[in-house]
């Protein structure tokens, strides 16, 4: 909708995958019925947003790329690429807009190798460790931020 303030939503890989995978670490929601959540909460917070998902980090890149010509923040769950992809983190560096950074899952009381996020450093925020909760605490910091 013209005039309203724009967030692109982008989900990495295997979050395609929710509901069907590890349920008893991302949940029994799909991404459908969380991305339902985001839309109702932007309504409500009259913010206009985009959702999309890739498995594929190139796509990803090239959507922050191309974000500043129609957004003006980003809500990013990196998934498995939160863990290694510099091209992720310098996209969301050159593009320049408000990031922030969400995990369904608390990774900081994982794996070792899931304590490192590259796209902390480029983000306004993180957070991590509140399921769907994550998305829309994301989407309420980006809306503060427009
Ligand atoms: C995740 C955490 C990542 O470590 C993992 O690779 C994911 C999902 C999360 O939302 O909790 O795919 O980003």
């Amino acid at each position: 909708m013209a005039g309203k303030k724009k967030v692109l939503v982008l989900n990495g890989p295997n979050l395609n995958l929710l509901g069907k995978r590890q349920p008893e670490i991302y949940g029994h929601l799909s991404l459908e019925q969380i991305n339902k959540q985001i839309r109702a909460l932007a309504k409500e917070l009259g913010v206009n947003v985009e959702i999309r998902q890739s498995n594929n980090e190139g796509e990803l890149v090239t959507w922050i790329q191309e974000a500043p010509k129609q957004f003006r923040a980003i809500v990013i769950n990196p998934a498995a690429y939160t863990h290694s992809s510099v091209a992720l983190r310098d996209a969301i560096t050159a593009a320049g807009l408000p990031t922030i950074e969400v995990h369904i899952s608390n990774i900081y009381r994982r794996e070792e190798f899931r304590k490192h996020s590259y796209i902390a450093g480029a983000a306004v925020g993180q957070i991590a460790g509140f399921g769907v909760q994550s998305y829309l605490l994301g989407l309420r910091a980006a809306a503060e931020l427009l």
